[in-house]
């Protein structure tokens, strides 16, 4: 079956939900959702309160919101344990014996845990990391592969307070080391190799060579995966099944205030290093409890599948704390969606049943390529729902999507948020809102967004300016870790009163967002963010190099790629054997996520007479457009020329 895409306005698409599917909703109907939404923003005290009121306090809070802008205090006076309402609250009712979470492993092992044993494991651990000298407040890094002792650490550590900051397993060395001392962590866990299509990934080496640079850390606790031979020191050094092995599975616990952070978590920004983004306890619980529960419209019997790894937001809101707090079943997958065969995602669908599915653009893409043929292979009738995050879906891919693997029958949720926000701000109500292919709707009741220009007014429907949130929400950021002025200066500065998302969008007739981009130096690639300055001073870090400077660059199927400019130091020249060295140098320092897929060799960078290199200008150059910009201001001439017949060098062998 193919399907004519390019012939069609991707505007005037739209698709109604299914009216089955509308009558069994949590939100049936449009004017259902702009009544809810209408009370949330007029009320938003009231309205969160009484989402809040369904979640386990120890502790009643005294008043919902504190808003000393640009911080908010949610819940306060509030004391609870985000752990209660995952596990203990479930004990109690039938949800006891019914899976939490079903872990499949890249090789095909199996592990599945009940409300009750996943509460049992937590517990041990819990007390394990006590054991440790892990107190309340103590952060604790995570350094760790997509296997079922992630969501136990993680929860471990909130069952005591400590809050965790979670390094995805695909980093550097170099990259953990920075992100452990920023945060002061005491403790970390890895594992000793983790799975990676078939080949193993050392997890444990990657951490010795970042701790010789860690002097907060007193021990390494480390979960047997492969098996596989790891380094070891006695004295700093547990295994995971070692220190749990006698531990009691019992362990209360902890009341903590509503504010107290439950976890940091690092992304990119477009200066300097990364931002320690830093969570609450009762405002993101509240936060990603509603949303998982309304945006996918979740009920007592689904299977939930979101794609994510745990080592970004999505992951931490959406494959653990949203679904376990909504007493959901929550698969987690550990490896790749090609390995061992393309198909291996639809099969998980088939194995276990999967009812929602929840996965990147990225990945839609891959799938796209690697071809229809593999999905039709398997029984993907059990799919009654889909979601997209992390990037602008592009409509050739939610139509692809919502064909092959919704077969036209499950609504589509593109689900617009970021770490900072905690929870999905913008979607569309799967069984209200008429969707359109590449954009994600409107805003999830409590969630006030508006799209404003430089000055900050709201711009005329179908204008492109700035997103931006007009009011607190529960699962916002709290600060960022220990710099409460760059938590002011990124978010609540370049427009007055108001939360800047970095992304420009605009709106149509129906008031539906249409998200652009981002307005910032941050790339998205593979709908991870990446700070464009990190990838520039990481290149100009390598002996070699003088200057440089990285561009984003269209791909079909990252959505953005790296393109870094490149001057090297005189004397020396452009070769492959350099195109290689660099590229090992970013992979050793950030990860092969950050590799430039395209280096282009320069003899200098256009600058303006200012001495600011144009971006704009290298940005058209890496996309092979025609420079329309206006370049009166640049000081050489010849470089731009120089530049442009340089750009056919291009390296694509990644
Ligand atoms: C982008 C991921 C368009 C956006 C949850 C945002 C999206 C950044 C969408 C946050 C979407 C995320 N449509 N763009 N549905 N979802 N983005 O912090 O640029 O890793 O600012 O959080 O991804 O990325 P982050």
């Amino acid at each position: 079956m193919t399907i004519d895409i390019e012939s069609k306005l991707k505007e005037t698409r739209v698709f109604e939900p299914s009216p089955e599917f509308s009558k069994k909703a949590h939100i049936k109907s449009m004017a259902e959702y702009e009544a809810i939404w209408k009370r949330s923003v007029e009320n938003p005290e009231e309205f969160w309160g009484e989402i809040a009121s369904e979640l386990h306090w120890f502790e009643q809070p005294k008043k919902v919101l504190v808003w000393d802008e640009p911080f908010a205090q949610w819940f306060v006076g509030g004391k609870t344990n985000i752990t209660y309402n995952c596990l203990d609250r479930h004990l109690t009712t039938a949800r006891k014996n019914k899976a939490a979470l079903i872990w499949e492993g890249e090789p095909g092992d199996q592990r599945i845990f009940t409300y009750q044993q996943l509460h049992r494991e937590v517990c041990k651990f819990a007390n394990g990391l006590k054991s440790l000298g892990v107190k309340m407040g103590d952060r604790v890094c995570l350094y760790m592969p997509m296997i079922p002792e992630l969501a136990i650490a993680m929860l471990g550590c909130a069952r005591i307070g400590a809050p965790h900051s979670i390094v995805f397993g695909g980093f550097s060395a170099e990259a953990l080391k920075d992100r452990i001392n920023d945060a002061g962590a005491k403790i970390v866990v890895c594992s000793d190799e983790s799975w990676r299509r078939g080949k193993q990934i050392p997890l444990k080496a990657n951490t010795d060579e970042a701790l010789k640079g860690c002097p907060t850390i007193e021990k390494n606790i480390v979960v047997k995966r492969t098996g596989g031979k790891v380094p070891w020191n006695d004295k700093r050094d547990i295994w995971w099944h070692d220190l749990v092995k006698d531990q009691s599975s019992v362990c209360e616990a902890t009341s903590v205030d509503s504010t107290h952070p439950l976890f940091i978590l690092y992304t990119s920004g477009s200066t300097g290093k990364p931002k320690g983004v830093q969570h609450s306890t009762g405002g993101y619980m509240v936060g990603t409890y509603y949303t998982n529960k309304i945006v996918f419209d979740l009920k007592e019997e689904d299977t939930y599948w979101c794609t994510a790894d745990i080592g970004w937001v999505t992951g931490h809101s959406y494959i653990v704390y949203g679904p376990l707090a909504n007493g959901a079943t929550s698969v987690m997958y550990e490896g790749a969606p090609n390995q061992p065969h393309d198909g291996r995602f639809w099969e998980i669908i088939e194995k276990y049943k999967v009812n929602i599915f929840y996965t990147a653009p990225t990945a839609i893409r891959a799938f796209m390529r690697w071809g229809e043929q593999h999905p039709q292979k398997f029984d993907l009738s059990s799919l009654r729902l889909l979601g997209s995050v992390g990037e602008p879906i592009n409509p050739e891919a939610w139509i692809w999507y919502h064909t092959f693997i919704g077969h036209e029958r499950c609504p589509i949720v593109d689900t617009w948020w970021q770490t900072e926000t905690g929870m999905i701000m913008i979607s569309p109500m799967p069984g209200a809102t008429p969707t359109k292919p590449g954009s994600c709707t409107r805003p999830v009741p409590g969630v006030a967004a508006e799209i404003v220009n430089e000055a900050g007014e709201p711009v005329p429907l179908g204008s492109g300016g700035r997103l931006v949130i007009t009011k607190p929400w529960p699962a916002m950021l709290q600060t960022l870790y220990k710099d409460d002025q760059r938590y002011r200066d990124a978010y609540w500065s370049q427009v007055p009163h108001k939360y800047y998302a970095g992304d420009s969008a605009r709106t149509d007739e129906l008031g539906y967002f249409w998200i652009m981009g981002r307005l910032d130096d941050v790339l998205n690639v593979s709908g991870h963010r990446l700070g464009t300055m990190e990838i520039e001073s990481v290149i100009v870090s390598h002996e070699k190099v003088a200057e440089a400077a990285v561009v984003g660059m269209k791909d079909d199927l990252t959505g953005e790629a790296v393109c870094a400019f490149v001057t090297l130091k005189r004397g020396i020249e452009p070769s492959d054997a350099i195109i290689k060295e660099l590229k090992a140098h970013v992979d050793k320092e950030i990860g092969a996520l950050a590799r430039p897929k395209k280096l282009i060799f320069t003899d200098a960078l256009p600058k303006t007479r200012s001495g600011k290199i144009m971006r704009r200008l290298l940005k058209s150059i890496a996309n092979g457009e025609v420079t329309s910009g206006d370049t009166s201001t640049l000081e050489d001439h010849g470089v731009l020329k120089n530049l442009s017949d340089l750009a056919s060098t291009e390296d694509d062998a990644t």
